[in-house]
């Protein structure tokens, strides 16, 4: 997605200092075909790389748990484990919009409960929007954040969180009775304010379907290609996990590459060659 420089008539652009993607540009990069690109990062690190890197939106998703903490879920992740991270993601986001996910057991109950964690995610989190799962069942809390001015983004589709009750990480929506479905509550999510809609493993028909008929964004992983755009974990994305999904293509050999590295370094240090006179004080 391009993001025109904020300038004003007859100023120069400023390179260095790039112009925030806001809520508006992603409608309207739907409305000129642009596809948008998101990833997760939770740290600092990695999401100043992403940011320099022009990835539209980053997001600090409940993932954190299966890919940070090595848990087999996303169920136990809290929301004071992902202030953290949003904190971080903040810092280090200079021009991408950064998505702080709501946990599970952080939204559900109500929508005054959505709020008080969005709120953190806001202010304790420099967040720029919140996302969670499920569509009509969860409208009424779009809703109420919307109307506080707290940008909200759904997730429909394989939802994590939800693992227990759908029986495993399944593909979504398929057969008719499940198609309508997931096509009323993306409406729904949109109709309550929503600014764009996570589709996770639906098949790639149905997310063009739903992409056609939304106004806003619908932002794919494993739905095809047809989605307004992309999202994909970073490990996976960068060949940094032990596992990946099918619908996740590998651009990168990280994990690799920091294994050599510290294979280098470990080497060094029994031989002796590091540290050198060039990375020591020798007075
Ligand atoms: O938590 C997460 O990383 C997500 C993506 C898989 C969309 O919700």
């Amino acid at each position: 997605m391009t993001v025109p420089p904020s300038t004003s008539p007859g100023a120069q652009p400023t390179p260095a200092k790039p112009r925030r993607v806001r809520v508006h540009h992603l409608r309207e990069a739907k409305q000129r075909g642009e596809r948008l690109t998101m990833l997760t990062a939770y740290d600092y690190p990695t999401a100043r790389i992403f940011d320099e890197a022009g990835i539209d939106l980053l997001l600090v998703g409940d993932s954190i748990g299966n890919t940070m903490h090595g848990q087999s879920t996303t169920i136990p992740v809290t929301v004071d484990e992902l202030v953290t991270a949003v904190r971080a993601v903040s810092a280090a986001a200079h021009r991408a919009l950064v998505v702080a996910d709501l946990p599970f057991g952080s939204y559900e109950a109500s929508a005054e409960q959505a709020f008080a964690t969005a709120v953190r995610m806001l202010k304790e989190g420099g967040a720029h929007a919140v996302k969670f799962e499920g569509g009509a069942r969860v409208a009424a809390q779009v809703r109420m954040l919307t109307d506080a001015g707290i940008p909200v983004v759904g997730h429909l589709g394989f939802t994590p969180q939800s693992e227990n009750l759908l029986g495993g990480k399944r593909v979504q929506g398929r057969g008719d009775e499940a198609a309508e479905r997931l096509s009323a509550d993306a409406v729904a999510l949109q109709d309550a304010g929503a600014v764009a809609v996570v589709l996770e493993m639906v098949p790639a028909p149905l997310a063009a379907r739903v992409t056609e008929v939304l106004r806003i964004p619908t932002i794919g992983i494993g739905a095809g290609a047809e989605c307004d755009g992309q999202v994909l974990v970073w490990l996976d994305m960068a060949g940094m996990g032990d596992w990946s999904p099918r619908f996740a293509k590998q651009f990168g050999e990280v994990g690799r590459a920091l294994g050599d590295a510290a294979r280098a370094y470990a080497a060094e240090v029994r031989s002796g060659a590091f540290p050198d006179a060039g990375h020591s004080f020798l007075e």
